[in-house]
């Protein structure tokens, strides 16, 4: 197998490289990029239903769009089990850790609607069962497309295999909330080809999903971004000179980093609709750095591209560690050079002493990032933990240049509009 840039090198371009040097940068628990504590005593959204990623309605230009005056998120969604005697430990108590550590198994795309961008009231679930053609609804983007409330959902669905698909429906409005329409049929979009984005016949522990459609300011054409694995047969990869940057003496020892091959891919649609894509080389690559770059995403600002990624503690390869978060990269054009955000890379970590408070992170354009919580601890020790799957508190953060700064935080779950649409 080749090193990352020896494989791409013959394409129109070459992918970034987020190396094992810009990772020893990391630190964790600096205040300007580390979320501010979340405390035990959260509200829930909903003690029917746990939500995870979180995907606001907006536009092909990132903008988060409300129609009518009623902001839309739509939340990765799975029942919670109080009662089912499968999640009983074995004193008769409800077992919620591991409900909720299930929950990927039985994932559905909901809806929610709110005239304040918080308080989300509960519309329900976007595509009746049987629509979907796999078992999981994984993460994706809806998009509003015109002043009709058409909708283009883009989601994975996960299992069997794993499919960049998507589906049209309709938003539609009253004075008393929302209802989604129509999504009765979903279009498979592409597969990982084994070639550029690693297949499951390569790895099983492979990842291709989460669609992040966006307009490119610059050439106007309709790309895509997503979530993969750089292809190649699992352990195969090359952790050279390039994928290890300038480390100090003694930092050159790679370990089994082989296994950690995350890229950030990118397609381009060959129409106007989104229908028909090719994909292209990946725009980042993580090869022996880290295995996952989770819903990737673009802020559009000062003439940048600022690329957004969340990923995990786990996912790191030997020798290089971070918090759980949103990490980014920055670039003068769409295809590159990126390069780390804060130097490393991290933009918004978990704190060390809550290292799970949250996850999915979403920046948006007007600097906000959104995310769900996932446990936080509710002793000294850190051993009695409280299950989240509800909206954490929202973030607010400043981009400038090649940095990012923690600023605010605000109310649980607010995600405000940057502009409204008046449906005809
Ligand atoms: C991020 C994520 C996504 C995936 C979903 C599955 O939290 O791992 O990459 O689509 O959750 O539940």
């Amino acid at each position: 197998m080749k090193t990352t840039t020896e494989k791409f090198g013959a394409t129109p371009h070459q992918p970034s490289l987020w190396t094992r040097a810009d990772a020893l940068k990391v630190r964790a628990d600096d205040p300007t990029t580390t979320q501010p504590l979340v405390s035990a005593d959260f509200p829930v959204l909903s003690n029917d239903v746990f939500i995870w990623d979180t995907m606001p309605l907006r536009d092909l230009d990132g903008n988060v769009t409300s129609v009518d005056g009623w902001s839309v998120i739509f939340t990765l969604t799975a029942d919670r089990h109080p009662n089912d005697p499968q999640y009983l430990d074995e004193d008769g108590n409800y077992d919620i850790l591991r409900d909720w550590n299930d929950r990927h198994g039985r994932a559905k795309m909901y809806y929610w609607f709110s005239r304040t961008g918080k308080n989300w009231e509960f519309g329900g679930r976007v595509m009746a069962e049987g629509v979907s053609p796999t078992a999981r609804e994984w993460a994706g983007t809806p998009i509003l497309l015109n002043d009709r409330g058409e909708v283009d959902l883009y989601y994975t669905a996960v299992t069997p295999g794993a499919t960049i698909v998507k589906v049209r429906g309709r938003v539609v409005t009253t004075e008393h909330g929302v209802s989604m329409v129509g999504f009765e049929k979903v279009k498979p979009l592409f597969e990982a080809d084994g070639n550029l984005y690693q297949t499951e016949a390569q790895n099983a522990f492979w990842g291709f999903r989460d669609p992040w459609p966006f307009r490119d300011p610059n050439d106007g054409k309709l790309y895509m971004l997503f979530e993969g694995n750089v292809a190649g047969e699992r352990g195969s990869h090359k952790v050279g000179e390039a994928e290890i940057g300038d480390v100090p003496p003694g930092y050159e020892d790679v370990g089994n980093s082989r296994f950690q091959t995350a890229c950030v891919g990118i397609a381009v649609a060959r129409d106007a609709d989104g229908d028909d894509w090719e994909m292209l080389p990946p725009l980042l690559t993580a090869v022996g750095v880290n295995d996952q770059t989770e819903r990737p995403h673009f802020v559009f600002q000062d003439g940048k591209y600022y690329l957004f990624t969340i990923s995990h503690t786990f996912t790191y390869a030997d020798g290089v560690t971070g918090p759980d978060g949103v990490y980014g990269f920055v670039a003068d054009s769409l295809f590159g050079p990126y390069v780390p955000l804060n130097g490393s890379g991290l933009v918004l970590g978990n704190p060390s002493s809550q290292p799970f408070q949250t996850y999915s992170h979403y920046v948006m354009p007007n600097g906000l990032v959104t995310s769900f919580i996932d446990s936080v601890p509710t002793d000294e020790t850190g051993t009695q933990i409280r299950v989240g799957g509800t909206e954490a508190p929202t973030v607010g953060m400043k981009i400038k240049g090649l940095q990012t700064f923690v600023v605010a935080e605000y109310d649980y779950g607010y995600i405000p509009p940057m502009l409204d649409v008046t449906l005809k």
